[in-house]
């Protein structure tokens, strides 16, 4: 379709250089990367995560007395994820115009909601806390709104990547502590396999969702590096765990995680950042800054398509085509499979903008 641009516009329209990719062939191609994703993801959390937050735990025998650091940690996690209306509605709206986006966010919506109906439940079975005190506690979390950290889709979907780490990594030492694995003097001799069952299986959903979102972070940062780097610096210099400014009792919520050895800033670092940052290919949190740094020094045509070269010694491009190539064929062995192949299928194309990588 032809675009129609009033005559005064037409010296400010982008110029393409021959051979590059354009920033709406681009948009097209990520988004045609989400659609595809969303319904594989669709099909496998339907086949592998399709638990209930009443059904599939055995409520009737969690214990009555759980340590109360543990009650207060369940409770913050409940605190958290009570506000999964709020993250989906946001979030919802930010990527409305995105199909693979906006469907993903009501499936992700509906998989967070039901984190939030089984930490409640548990906090509900220990009895540590009256069904009156659960019901005020929640007409004091629903009277704040969750708002989004970032202004724009492309903070929030990096912010979104470690959020979804942290959260996994929370829950697994959770459940840890409740296989009676602590090494904490006041947690070794607890262990609650009910509770371990939930926060495993909460914790298989966190890392469902950190995946389909780094794939996203990938495909970004492979058709538009530098401003994904830019705002991955962005997320990682002011990072906090949602919600940590509306839930009442954050402060001794989150001194009990500490101490429980569930979650901290040294976590942050090693196991979600660092991780995070390997399945990004970026070598440290200092090669991104001195990486971003360098690119500015150059003279920046952002709008005109033009890349510093310098970018890409910031992370590992070679490394994320591959991935981005990888989540294609995953997507074309799905489509495949249901028979898209023959009538829409989604194709990998090659981001030509590094210099010296159009060979292959
Ligand atoms: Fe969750
Ligand atoms: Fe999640």
């Amino acid at each position: 379709m032809a675009e129609i641009l009033p005559p005064n516009m037409l010296n400010e329209r982008p110029q393409t250089p021959a051979g590059l990719l354009s920033n709406r062939e681009k948009d097209r191609l990520i988004e045609r990367g989400f659609l595809g994703l969303y319904r594989w993801y669709t099909a496998r959390s339907q086949e592998t995560r399709n638990w209930n937050p009443d059904r599939s735990f055995d409520w009737k025998a969690l214990s009555r007395d759980l340590p109360p650091e543990i009650v207060t940690v369940t409770q913050g996690f409940f605190a958290v994820e009570q506000y999964a209306p709020d993250f989906t509605s946001s979030l919802l709206n930010l990527v409305r115009r995105s199909h693979g986006r906006s469907h993903f966010q009501l499936r992700w919506g509906s998989e967070e909601e039901k984190h939030a109906d089984a930490w409640e439940n548990a906090v509900l079975f220990s009895g540590k806390r009256t069904p009156q005190w659960i019901a005020e506690y929640k007409e004091r979390l629903k009277s704040q709104t969750w708002e989004l950290p970032f202004p724009d889709a492309i903070h929030n979907l990096v912010y979104t990547v470690f959020q979804e780490r942290a959260t996994q990594l929370n829950y697994l030492n959770m459940m840890k502590i409740a296989q009676g694995k602590s090494d904490k003097p006041h947690l070794a001799n607890f262990s609650d396999p009910v509770l371990a069952k939930v926060a495993q299986t909460i914790a298989v959903d966190e890392a469902a969702h950190y995946n389909f979102f780094l794939e996203g972070v990938r495909m970004y940062l492979y058709y538009y590096p530098q401003r994904t780097l830019e705002a991955i610096k962005n997320v990682i210099g002011q990072f906090s765990m949602p919600a940590s400014t509306l839930v009442p009792d954050w402060k001794e919520f989150s001194e009990t995680v500490y101490r429980a050895g569930i979650y901290g800033p040294r976590d942050f670092n090693r196991d979600v950042m660092q991780v995070a940052f390997r399945n990004l290919g970026i070598e440290s949190r200092k090669a991104l800054e001195e990486g971003i740094k360098k690119t500015r020094e150059v003279p920046d045509f952002e709008g005109y398509n033009h890349q510093s070269t310098a970018i890409f010694d910031t992370f590992d491009y070679g490394m994320v085509e591959g991935d981005v190539k990888r989540l294609h064929i995953k997507i074309q062995d799905y489509e495949k499979e249901i028979g898209f192949d023959t009538v829409d299928p989604t194709e990998f194309v090659k981001n030509p903008a590094l210099p010296g990588t159009n060979s292959d």
